[in-house]
């Protein structure tokens, strides 16, 4: 039963990357401070944001579809509409448009804004339509911290941003303009951030960066750390037992970081790493700065030091102008790379990118024969992959009670959910699990008790 004087409510809905999914943790805590307790029904909400994303032309025009919706969402007990906000990508490439073609929206706050998120919420209480889009390097300083019961409400992995924005402007894409310029966060607070995570029970950490690998954060003597030093000053927490690290530029794979592949226990062998195309001339349009046999180059120096390691990548099909050889040469690149995952879109134009202004845009019906060529290969090396790993034993940590019964999901060190029967061990644990199936995405196995394995 609620009543006036009951807490409020805030439904967050994330689309996109991972940085959206760390950034709508970040406005929880922030609407959490202002008194906001969170519900995942938008109709016991007496705030929904939806923080989205601007990638393709579907990912901004789903938001639209979804305030449309929410525009006739009655609110908590059928008293109240809700108040609406959009934040994220969309948010900061369209401004005030939002409120112009949906009147409904009460506030815009893009992603380097949110710090100001109980202010704006507090000004569209009254009936102003708040923006706020201004790109602030200072953003983490004015967030409230999260709480010890929110994150371990979370799970044993967390996201956590270190880097924002990109200095590279491929042709195609709207992330310069909608994160702005390149900005990394000082060592420090990332490692008050990751304590404050491990000490409520997180054990994988997941470091976040547009481009995570040019990460060059303040080191507190005067100088920049890079990625590499970074995760080794993280490592040094007992209780945290595993680093990731995304997304990741081919031209940013510093030396140290490959060579940390082989040397840091912690940084599990899964490398995001996208290419995008294996045509140079494609390349080259698309403002790569690399060369597919570059790339190739690259991932066999990583691979030298870490054998086992599970690629991924992006790409993109049908950029203006690729022929029917250049996407040959795409899928002669996956072929000889060979990657345990990797995700795959048609090209979509994006209004404010050099690729968008091009007259040599290639037809939706061989866009769409590409992309199923070149997903049928990944998902065959996908499967290949995870048949790979039957009858080997991988440590996996534990995250969550799975959809049956009796049964725990946890992931591999190459990042595949694991089922097994839950016996004896619990959420946070990891266990070696001796593999005896792939199905799909997943693994299935059971927990080896006698001798542990020397990969945990
Ligand atoms: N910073 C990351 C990726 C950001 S966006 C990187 O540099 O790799 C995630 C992926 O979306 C990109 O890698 C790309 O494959 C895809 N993408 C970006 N813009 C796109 C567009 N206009 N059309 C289709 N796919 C796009
Ligand atoms: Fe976009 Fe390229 Fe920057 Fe990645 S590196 S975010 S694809 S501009
Ligand atoms: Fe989308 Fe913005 Fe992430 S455009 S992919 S939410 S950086």
């Amino acid at each position: 039963m609620s009543t006036d004087s009951a807490p409020k409510k805030a439904f967050i809905k994330s689309y996109g990357c991972q940085m959206n999914v760390y950034d709508a943790t970040r406005m929880a805590d922030q609407l959490a401070a202002g008194g906001y307790t969170m519900t995942d029904q938008p109709d016991d909400a007496d705030l929904v944001v939806l923080n989205t994303c601007h990638i393709r032309e579907k990912a901004a025009e789903k938001v639209y579809s979804e305030l449309g919706r929410l525009k006739g969402v009655a609110g908590r007990d059928n008293k109240k509409a809700p108040l609406i906000g959009v934040a994220g990508c969309v948010a900061q490439a369209e401004g005030e448009e939002i409120i112009r073609r949906q009147p409904r929206v009460d506030f815009v706050v893009g992603p380097q804004a949110y710090h100001n998120l109980k202010s704006l919420v507090a000004d569209a209480e009254q009936g102003k339509k708040p923006v706020a889009t201004a790109l602030d390097d200072d953003k983490f300083a004015g967030l409230a911290k999260p709480a010890r019961r929110a994150i371990a409400k979370r799970g044993v992995t967390a996201f956590l941003t270190v880097q924002e924005g990109c200095d590279k402007f491929c042709a195609f894409c709207v992330v310069p303009y909608t994160r702005g310029a390149e900005v990394s966060r000082p060592a420090a607070d990332i490692v008050a951030e990751a304590e404050r995570l491990v000490d409520a029970g997180v054990r994988e950490l997941t470091l976040l960066g547009q481009n995570v690998n040019a990460y060059a954060g303040a080191d507190g003597r005067g100088g920049r750390m890079g990625l590499a030093d970074l995760i080794g000053r993280l490592a040094a927490m007992p209780d945290l037992k595993r680093i990731r690290f995304t997304t990741s530029h081919p031209n940013d794979m510093a030396e140290d970081l490959i060579a940390a592949h082989g040397e840091e226990p912690k940084l599990m062998p899964y490398l995001h790493l996208p290419v995008q195309a294996g045509s140079d001339s494609v390349l080259k349009a698309m403002n790569r700065k690399h060369t597919a046999a570059a790339y190739e180059e690259l991932v066999a120096r990583i691979r030298a030091a870490r054998p086992d390691l599970a690629l991924s990548g992006d790409f993109i099909v049908g950029f203006p102008g690729e022929t029917d050889a250049d996407f040959e040469a795409t899928m002669g690149l996956v072929e000889r790379v060979g990657y345990a995952a990797a995700y795959s879109f048609k090209y979509s134009p994006r209004p404010g990118t050099p690729a968008a202004g091009r007259t040599d845009h290639v037809p939706e019906p061989v866009m769409r024969e590409r992309l199923s060529r070149l997903q049928a290969l990944i998902s065959r090396q996908q499967a290949e992959f995870n048949a790979a790993c039957v009858g080997r034993t991988l440590p996996v940590l534990i995250e969550k009670p799975g959809k049956h019964e009796g049964q725990w999901v946890g992931r591999s060190p190459y990042l595949q959910p694991v089922h097994l029967p839950q016996e004896g061990a619990r959420v946070g644990d990891i266990v070696d699990v001796a593999i005896d199936a792939a199905k799909g995405n997943s693994l299935f196995g059971n927990q080896v008790f006698a001798e542990r394995s020397a990969a945990a």
